[in-house]
């Protein structure tokens, strides 16, 4: 089939990439001149493992091509996928001009029939606006199909080419076809491709994120009540996650949730209630609790040095939101290193990929290195802020004897704390009743 997809970002691209990949002939539009002339000299623009494979072999078998042309994506596709950023509004809205501006344009440059397939993460009704923006100036036949994505950042070529679900919103039958040819060579192992209406599966990419920064936030608080009680989250955690109904995955506590999704659809789903005249309240709780939780670790490092750490040198590991992507949208790293600075700490910085990204938030305001040994070189402690997997495992004799004194404040509890004990380092991390070893 002959794809377009607008917007060649995380999603957009991995989409474009993974549908040429089943021999689809795909054309990715992006407004931005500088990414288009990168993949057109064959750089994948993201981090993104695995990735650079697909998008090497697809440029190479001529399915795979790029442009700034909107003109020339419409042409193209028999299917138009919408990839376009819907960022957070001032009042915690969806941000919709892109789609809708871009909808516009479809509206006026179609003359054939086209699906056009809404992939961002939009509020219930997206569907029905974009409908009618197209329909305005539209003089050819097309459908609006509501098909949110779920993959995750890091795993998004394995998530994209092995989904556990496909959702379809759509009410024509023959975009309903469509679609599920496009789909059916990714579920060929019998994962569903789930058909519904255009506003369920709208609120069911909301409803899933919402749940899992839920979650994720409810484990938080039970680590803050387990520092209350001298409880073990560990310990906690493992007992709960044995329970089928709870499940052992997204129970680990740490220093907030952050990224390009939560933050932005939780706001954005409770805002779409109250304009429905619905408060969520459990968001509402959500939102505050995973704010304060971005501010925990700041004191603790603070109490260490007796209230001043003016002068110290921290050295961080991990700046992006989560380990594998050089994404630093909303990273916890971020708010925990301008709280650090603002008390005059000198930072030390390392993140495997998401260094030249922080570098042009926070400029020559933290030092930058070339390794995590390096970061620790004479600092008086290590900070942890991602999980990246070579943290995990580290010399521990080597990390003591660079920096001037053996502390680790550890946002992600990466290590045990006992063999931390043992090392001869003060440890502290969250919710293990580790105050002072
Ligand atoms: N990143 C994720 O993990 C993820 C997962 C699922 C869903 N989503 C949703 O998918 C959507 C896209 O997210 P993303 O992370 O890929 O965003 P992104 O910011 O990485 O990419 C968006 C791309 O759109 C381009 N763009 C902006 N305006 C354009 C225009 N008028 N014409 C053509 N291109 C234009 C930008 O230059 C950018 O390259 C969002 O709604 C997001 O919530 C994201």
């Amino acid at each position: 089939m002959k794809i377009s997809v607008i917007g060649t970002g995380y999603v957009g691209l991995v989409t474009g990439t993974c549908l040429a990949e089943t021999g689809n002939e795909v054309i990715c539009v992006d407004i931005d001149q500088e990414k288009v002339e990168k993949m057109r000299n064959g750089i994948v623009p993201i981090y993104e493992p695995h990735l650079d494979v697909l998008f090497e072999r697809n440029i190479k078998a001529n399915r795979l091509q790029f442009t700034t042309s909107l003109d020339e994506g419409l042409a193209h596709g028999d299917i138009i996928f919408l990839a376009l950023p819907t960022p957070e509004d001032e009042d915690g809205s969806a941000d919709l001009s892109y789609i809708l501006s871009v909808s516009e344009e479809i509206g006026k440059k179609i003359k054939e029939y086209k699906v056009i397939v809404d992939k961002s993460t939009v509020p219930v009704g997206t569907a029905e606006k974009v409908q009618k923006i197209i329909a305005k100036n539209a003089s050819c036949g097309f459908d609006v199909v509501s098909n949110p994505e779920f993959l995750r950042e890091g795993y998004a070529v394995d998530d994209f080419l092995k989904p556990e679900r496909i959702i379809i919103g759509a009410s024509s039958t023959r975009a309903k076809d469509l679609m599920k040819k496009l789909y059916d060579p990714f579920v060929r192992s019998g994962n569903p491709i789930l058909m519904m209406d255009e506003k369920s599966a709208e609120l069911t990419k909301y409803a899933a994120n919402a749940f899992l920064a839920t979650k994720i936030t409810f484990m938080n608080e039970i680590a803050n009540y387990c520092e209350k009680v001298g409880a073990d989250v560990d310990k906690v955690r493992a007992g709960m996650g044995t329970d089928s109904r709870i499940g052992k995955r997204f129970l680990f506590p740490g220093i907030g949730y952050g990224g390009s999704c939560f933050p932005k659809d939780v706001k954005a789903l409770q805002k779409a209630g109250s304009d429905n005249d619905y408060d969520f309240k459990i968001l509402d709780a959500v939102i505050s609790v995973n704010d304060y939780q971005k501010t925990i670790l700041a004191p603790k490092i603070e109490d260490f040095f007796d209230g001043d750490i003016s002068g110290k040198k921290l050295a961080i590991w991990g700046l992006a939101f989560k380990p594998e992507t050089d994404d630093i949208r909303e990273a916890p790293s971020m708010y925990l290193m301008e709280a650090l600075l603002k008390k005059g700490a000198n930072l030390s910085v390392f993140d495997p990929e998401a260094m030249p990204n922080i570098k042009r938030k926070f400029g020559d305001r933290l030092t930058y290195k070339e390794s995590m040994y390096e970061a620790l070189e004479g600092a008086d402690a290590l900070v942890i802020c991602t999980e990246w997997s070579i943290f995990r495992t580290p010399d521990f004799q080597k990390v003591a004897s660079k920096l001037n004194q053996s502390v680790i404040f550890d946002g992600r509890n990466l290590y045990n704390v006992e063999d931390l004990k043992e090392e001869g380092f003060a440890y502290f991390s969250i919710g293990r009743n580790n105050s002072l070893i």
